[in-house]
């Protein structure tokens, strides 16, 4: 049987036109959402991901900025710009885009960034928050992930959930919020012996490696739910997920698609972080 796709974009429209409305609210009480974006050097694949983040507030009624800074800026005029945003009323969000030049500490970048407007979900307290089931920002990429199951109307509770890959920024809070949700959650990594042993067990899979097409249909049960988190150029220089798409497509029950899967939601939740932050600043105004 052909799986069932999960059509991040579809969903993403769903999830926006609600933001659009909700900005709109804001906006006439006086607060318009705005999100501020930091790109440092020239990265070029960073460079695409931050204009399609700031079109994307754009097209829902948001104000967004950016602030390019060269690739041999010094530590500390970051940190400066950084501490300029948290003490602004008009921006709710910032976000720094990843990877950052070796000579700056990403850890000191994100503890910089105010909590209240860490809409990364990346900071220590958020990710604390996170972990013991707070009302905090949530990573983008993960909670996009939830939505997409939630939408789907796919139960977690009880599942078992294999999460290959475990960065900050993925991996980790992917296996964290699932738990959250009740999932038997088992984390795989590069240095996982076997790794199709525990894959073949998962009745939702996360793919979140960074290896085009590594996970093909040996390493998917029958009828699982698998997200692909990955973002890779084939052999051809075409964009293509962690997936082996067209080989696990007909073993798979649910599969996410690249382009067009998790990408999309993971600008979206950032949006819908940006539009909370702002409507934390409206409730407390009150
Ligand atoms: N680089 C790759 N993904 C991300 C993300 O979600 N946020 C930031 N700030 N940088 C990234």
């Amino acid at each position: 049987m052909p799986a069932t796709i999960i059509d991040g974009k579809e969903i993403s429209k769903h999830i926006r036109a609600e933001l659009e409305q909700e900005v709109a609210k804001l906006t006439a009480e006086g607060i318009k959402p705005g999100l501020a974006v930091i790109l440092v050097g020239n990265n070029q694949a960073s460079r695409t991901y931050v204009t399609s983040k700031q079109k994307s507030c754009r097209a829902i009624g948001m104000h967004s900025e950016l602030i390019e800074l060269p690739e041999d800026v010094e530590e500390q005029v970051l940190l400066n710009e950084i501490e300029t945003l948290n003490n602004r009323d008009d921006i709710h969000g910032i976000l720094v885009q990843l990877p950052l030049p070796v000579h700056i500490s990403e850890t000191k970048v994100i503890e910089t960034i105010s909590p209240n407007k860490d809409v990364d979900g990346f900071h220590p307290v958020n990710i604390g928050k996170m972990m013991t089931g707070q009302d905090t920002f949530l990573p983008c990429t993960p909670f996009g992930v939830l939505q997409m199951l939630k939408y789907m109307e796919l139960k977690v509770a009880g599942k078992h959930a294999v999460i290959v890959g475990r960065s900050n920024i993925v991996g980790k809070p992917a296996g964290q919020l699932l738990l959250n949700e009740n999932a038997t959650v088992t984390y795989c990594h590069s240095k996982t012996p076997d790794l199709a042993s525990y894959t073949r067990e998962a009745d939702i899979l996360v793919a979140a490696v960074g290896r085009a097409k590594m996970i093909t249909a040996e390493y998917v049960k029958e009828g699982a739910v698998v997200i692909d988190v990955g973002m890779n150029r084939d052999e051809h220089g075409k964009l293509c997920g962690d997936v082996d798409y067209n080989d696990v497509f007909d073993k798979a029950g649910y599969i996410t698609p690249v382009p067009g899967g998790v990408g999309p939601m993971t600008i979206t939740m950032l949006l819908f972080n940006t539009v909370k932050s702002a409507q934390k600043l409206l409730a407390n105004r009150k």
